[in-house]
């Protein structure tokens, strides 16, 4: 039976999506089978992020509500032999998926793949409700060093806790270690103990990340500083300590230093 992984957040924009899928490749590439569902409903983006918007014949909503069969919803990625996409519907709304169906799919999706990586939509009341209760192992909560991001986190473990899901353990995104270095921004360390929840991984701000999306790539494959946070993620998945890079508490180089004072001189 596959590990089923609920990557949420409650804001909106902090990166779930891209994490998703780059998780997936990551594990795929650690020797696991792995099948993306893309629940954000009327809102998908996975397949655009994993460059295989083309190949969407049915969706999510195809086989929840019109019994289609989960295999021919299922895309395979070109390059990337163990990872699967179930796509979502870009014309459906939240309130059509029934959660007695979406537990079903993915039930069915646990037996065939080592890990179930759902990528839920923003927001957290009607979609929450319907994406937990097909029981999770995990949940993996994602924030940015930012106060709204800390608070909607927050909001996130109640909803979590009242629909009796596993405390979610935490990854910060979009972390810049010059700014934490110049005491502008908290480390991933200090959200994790604001939350208290303990630290999945920390993945810095990255340009390849975005070039990557606009150049229709994967930043997966690309040699960048996100990728390698992404692969120390999945190995500790996967049960293996890697020890955290810790942004922003390395002692700076003298060109750093530099960067720095031109940066908070502003
Ligand atoms: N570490 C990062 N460095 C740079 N850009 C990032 C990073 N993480 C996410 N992004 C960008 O942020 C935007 C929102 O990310 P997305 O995964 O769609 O968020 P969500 O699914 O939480 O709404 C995308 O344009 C993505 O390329
Ligand atoms: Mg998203």
């Amino acid at each position: 039976m596959g590990t089923v992984l609920l990557i949420a957040s409650g804001k909106g924009g902090v990166g779930k999506s891209t994490i998703s899928s780059a998780l997936a490749i990551a594990l795929s590439r650690r020797d696991a089978s792995v099948c993306i569902v893309d629940a954000d409903i009327g809102l998908r983006s996975q397949d655009a992020i994993l460059g295989v918007a083309d190949s969407v014949v049915y969706d999510l909503m195809d086989v929840a509500r019109k019994g289609c069969n989960i295999r021919q919803a299922l895309i395979h990625l070109p390059g990337e032999e163990d990872v699967c996409l179930m796509a979502s519907s870009q014309f459906a709304r939240a309130k059509d998926l029934d959660a007695k169906d979406f537990t079903k799919i993915v039930q069915e999706l646990r037996q065939t793949f080592g890990y179930v990586l759902i990528d839920c939509p923003a927001g957290l009341e009607r979609n929450m409700r319907i994406l937990t209760q097909c029981e999770p192992d995990e949940a993996i909560a994602v924030a940015t060093p930012d106060d709204v991001s800390v608070r909607d986190v927050r909001r996130l473990c109640m909803v979590l806790r009242e629909r009796r899901v596993n405390t979610p353990k935490l990854i910060v995104n979009r972390l810049d270690p010059l700014l934490i270095s110049a005491g502008e921004m908290r480390s991933a360390q200090e959200i994790s103990d604001e939350l208290k929840l303990p630290l999945l991984g920390e993945i810095p701000e990255d340009v390849h990340v975005y070039r990557a999306l606009l150049t229709g790539r994967r930043f997966m494959d690309l040699e960048c500083e996100a990728a390698n946070a992404i692969t120390r993620i999945a190995a500790r998945i996967r049960g293996n300590e890697v020890l955290l890079p810790e942004y922003g508490s390395r002692r700076l180089s003298w060109r750093e230093r530099r960067k720095l004072r031109k940066l908070t001189e502003v």
